[in-house]
C-alpha cells in the first residue's frame, strides 16, 4: 500500500526523496507527492496523479535551490478518488504531513473540530492534518506534545511522517500497526515504509515501534516514548539485502528476475536448517519450550492471504495425515472474525512475505489472545508479525519486488514443509528416515525448479491462444487442485483474464458450461494416484473443443491427441512437484501478460504489502 519516505540530512533531499519513491513504487500505487521548503522556508508541496516519473518532471520545474529536508508518498487511494487533490502531503496551516493506513473517526473529527468547508479534498488524512494544526497552534507550536494529543483521539491505523513549517530541520513520524522503519548515518537521518527505500545508504536500521515518536534532524535520530515523551532506545538491525538484489539485472521485469531466483533463495532457505540429512532450527530459537509445546498440541491452523495462503494449503494438505492431528488452513481476512475454535493447545501457522498483512496480523492477535502459540514464515526481517510472533522462521529469499508473489511462494512452502516436518518428528509421528528424505527432496527441487526454467522458450510460444481470451481454467485434483489456485492467481493478477482454478471432478456439477470452444484450460497432472482420474476430466473439456495445456508429470501415461499443448515436468516425488509447476505456472502467467503489453510488477488495482482491511 502507500510508501512514505522522509530525509532530513546533508544529501540532496529531492534526489533521496524521488529514488525513494522511484524504489517504493513496487508497493502498488496510483497518485504521488512531496513536501520540500522553498527558497522562503514556505512549504513547497508538489503532487501528481499516476507514476512518480510524471512527479519527477514537476518537482524539477518547481524548486530550484537545494533542499535537505523532505517527506514523499506515494498513495494507494482507500478514502477519496484517485485526485491530485487527495494525493499526500496533506497540508493545514503549519503542517505538512503523509498517511499509510485509515482514520476510522475522520467524521467525528471533522465535527468536533468545526472543519467543515476548509477541507480540499475527501480524505481521512487532510483531516487528521487539520486537526494536528489546530493542536499544534493551541500548545504553543510544540511539536511533541501536540503529536502525543492527536495519537489520543486518532482511531484507526497509520504511519505519519510530519512536517512543521517552523521547524525546518525536523521531521516527526509516529505509528500504529502500518509499519515504519528509520536510520541515521552520516549523511542524514532517513524514515520509510520499509528497508529498500534504506538499502543504498544504510546497512542498519531500526524498526519504529508502536508507542513511539521519532524526531529526524540532520544530524540526529531520537525516539520518545509517547505517553512520557522521554527518550527511549531504537534497537538496531542489520539489513542483508544489497543494492543489486532489488535492481532488475538486466531482466524485463522483476517478475522475470525472482521466477528464475528460485533456485538460489530455495537453497537460502533450506541450507541454513538442514543438517547431516536432518532439520535443525536452533538458529530460529525454536528452544526447548517450543519442543515441548509442539509435543502437546491438539490442532495446527494455518492462516495467512493469497499466494501465501496457497503455500500454507500445499503445507496443510501433504502433513495432514503426516502429522495426524487436524491442520487447518483459513483465509485470515475470515479467520480474524470467524468463531474457529482456538485454545492454549493450538499451534498457529502463519505465513507472510512482507510480515505486514493486516488480516494476518489481526489473526496473530486473535490467536495469541485465544492462548495459542505463533510461528510465522515471513520474508522481511523485522516486520510487525515477525516480531509479534512467538517464533518466526525467515524465508531468507531477499526482497520480491514484483507485486505477483514468485520467489515467496516456494520458499514459504519449502519453510511449512521443514517446519511440519520437524514437528511430526518431535511427536514420534515420523522416523529419520522420513525426514532424511524430505531434506533429500528439497535439495533435490533447487535443480528441479532450474530444470523447469529451462521450459521457457516453450511456454512464450504457446501464450498466444491464451492471451486472447476474456476467461481461463486451471484444473487438478488432490494437490494438483492446491497448485492450481495459485497458477489461477498469478495468470489472473498480472494478465486479468479471469482464470477459475477449478477441482477438476467438480467441473460437471455446473462450471463446465462456461466451457466452449477454444477456452484455455490449463490441466496440472503430477499426482500419481489420482492421475487417471483427472486425465478423464481433461477428456471432458476436449471433447467440448477446450484449448488444454497440459502439465503432467513425465512417468504418467496419457493418451495421445488428449491435450494440445504438454508441458513435460521430471519425475519426482508427488509432494515436490509443486516446486516444478510453480515455475511453469508462473511463467505461463508472466508471458500471457507480457504478451499482452501489461505493466506486469505493478499490475492495476494491486499493492505489495496489503496493510489495510
Ligand atoms: O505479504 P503477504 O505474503 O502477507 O501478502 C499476502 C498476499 O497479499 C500476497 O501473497 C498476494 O496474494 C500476492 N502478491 C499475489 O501474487
Amino acid at each position: 500500500m502507500c510508501g512514505i519516505i522522509g530525509f532530513s540530512g546533508k544529501l540532496d533531499a529531492k534526489k533521496v526523496i524521488l529514488e525513494g519513491l522511484s524504489t517504493l513504487e513496487y508497493r502498488g500505487y496510483d497518485s504521488c507527492g512531496v513536501c520540500f521548503f522553498d527558497p522562503n522556508g514556505k512549504f513547497n508541496i508538489i503532487k501528481s496523479t499516476g507514476k512518480v516519473s510524471e512527479l519527477i518532471p514537476k518537482v524539477d520545474k518547481e524548486e530550484t535551490s537545494a533542499v535537505h529536508v523532505g517527506i514523499g508518498h506515494t498513495r494507494w487511494a482507500t478514502h477519496g478518488g484517485v485526485l491530485t487533490e487527495n494525493a499526500h502531503p496533506h497540508h493545514a496551516g503549519l503542517v505538512s504531513l503523509i498517511h499509510n493506513g485509515i482514520i476510522e473517526n475522520y467524521l467525528s473529527l471533522r465535527e468536533q473540530f468545526k472543519l467543515t468547508g476548509s477541507l480540499e479534498g475527501g480524505t481521512d488524512t487532510e483531516i487528521v492534518a487539520n486537526v494536528l494544526n489546530l493542536i499544534y497552534e493551541k500548545n504553543g507550536h510544540d511539536a511533541l506534545l501536540s503529536i502525543q494529543m492527536l495519537t489520543k483521539i486518532i482511531k484507526g491505523t497509520f504511519a505519519f511522517l510530519i512536517m512543521f513549517e517552523d521547524r525546518k530541520e525536523e521531521i516527526y513520524a509516529i505509528k500504529h500497526v502500518s509499519p515504519l522503519v528509520c536510520a541515521s548515518s552520516s549523511d542524514g537521518a532517513f524514515i520509510a515504509s520499509d528497508i529498500t527505500a534504506l538499502i543504498p545508504y544504510t546497512k542498519e536500521f531500526s524498526v519504529v515501534e508502536e508507542g513511539m515518536v521519532i524526531c529526524a534532524k540532520r544530524d540526529s535520530l531520537v525516539a520518545y516514548d509517547i505517553d512520557t515523551l522521554k527518550k527511549v532506545t531504537l534497537k538496531k538491525e542489520e539489513i542483508t539485502w544489497t543494492i543489486d538484489t532489488a535492481k532488475k539485472d538486466g531482466y524485463t521485469h522483476f517478475m522475470l528476475k525472482e521466477i528464475h531466483e528460485q533456485g538460489s533463495s530455495l537453497d537460502n532457505t533450506i541450507r541454513p536448517r538442514i543438517v547431516d540429512g536432518e532439520i535443525d532450527f536452533t538458529n530460529d530459537n525454536i528452544d526447548d519450550e517450543a519442543i515441548r509445546f509442539f509435543k502437546d498440541i491438539e490442532k495446527i491452523q494455518v492462516v495467512a492471504c493469497g499466494t501465501a495462503l496457497h503455500a500454507g494449503k500445499v503445507g496443510a494438505n501433504v502433513y495432514q495425515d503426516v502429522i495426524k492431528i487436524p491442520i487447518d488452513d483459513y483465509i485470515a481476512s475470515e479467520y480474524r472474525y470467524n468463531n474457529t475454535l482456538i485454545n492454549d493447545k493450538t499451534l498457529v501457522i502463519l505465513l507472510s512475505q512482507s510480515g505486514e498483512t493486516i488480516d494476518t496480523l489481526a489473526s496473530l492477535e486473535k490467536a495469541k489472545e485465544h492462548g495459542a502459540k505463533v510461528i510465522s514464515i515471513v520474508n522481511v526481517k523485522g516486520s510487525t508479525i515477525a516480531r509479534e510472533s512467538d517464533y518466526v522462521i525467515y524465508t531468507h529469499a531477499g526482497p520480491e519486488i514484483a507485486v505477483a508473489s514468485t520467489k515467496a511462494y516456494t520458499v514459504q512452502v519449502a519453510s511449512i514443509y521443514m517446519l511440519l516436518t520437524y514437528i511430526a518428528y518431535v511427536r514420534n509421528a515420523v522416523d529419520k528416515n522420513f525426514v532424511n528424505n524430505i531434506c533429500k527432496n528439497l535439495f533435490a527441487s533447487i535443480e528441479n525448479i532450474d530444470k523447469a526454467l529451462k521450459k521457457e522458450e516453450d511456454i512464450k510460444m504457446i501464450v498466444k491462444n491464451i492471451s486472447s481470451s476474456h476467461d481461463a481454467f486451471y484444473i487438478g485434483r488432490g494437490l494438483d487442485y492446491v497448485f492450481s489456485l495459485e497458477g489461477a492467481l498469478k495468470l489472473k493478477e498480472i494478465s486479468y483474464i479471469h482464470t477459475e482454478a477449478y477441482a477438476a471432478g467438480e467441473l460437471k456439477h455446473g462450471t463446465i458450461a462456461l466451457i466452449e470452444e477454444k477456452t484455455p484450460v490449463i490441466a496440472v497432472c503430477t499426482q500419481k494416484n489420482i492421475s487417471s482420474k483427472l486425465l478423464s476430466n481433461v477428456k471432458e473439456v476436449k471433447a467440448r473443443d477446450a484449448y488444454v495445456i497440459l502439465i503432467i508429470s513425465e512417468d504418467i501415461e496419457y493418451e495421445k491427441d488428449l491435450a494440445d499443448i504438454v508441458i513435460k515436468i521430471d519425475k519426482v516425488d508427488d509432494r515436490f512437484s509443486v516446486f516444478p509447476v510453480a515455475v511453469i505456472t508462473q511463467l505461463i502467467a508472466y508471458y500471457t501478460a507480457y504478451d499482452k503489453g501489461l505493466d506486469i510488477d505493478k499490475p492495476r488495482n494491486l499493492a505489495k504489502s496489503v496493510t489495510v482491511e
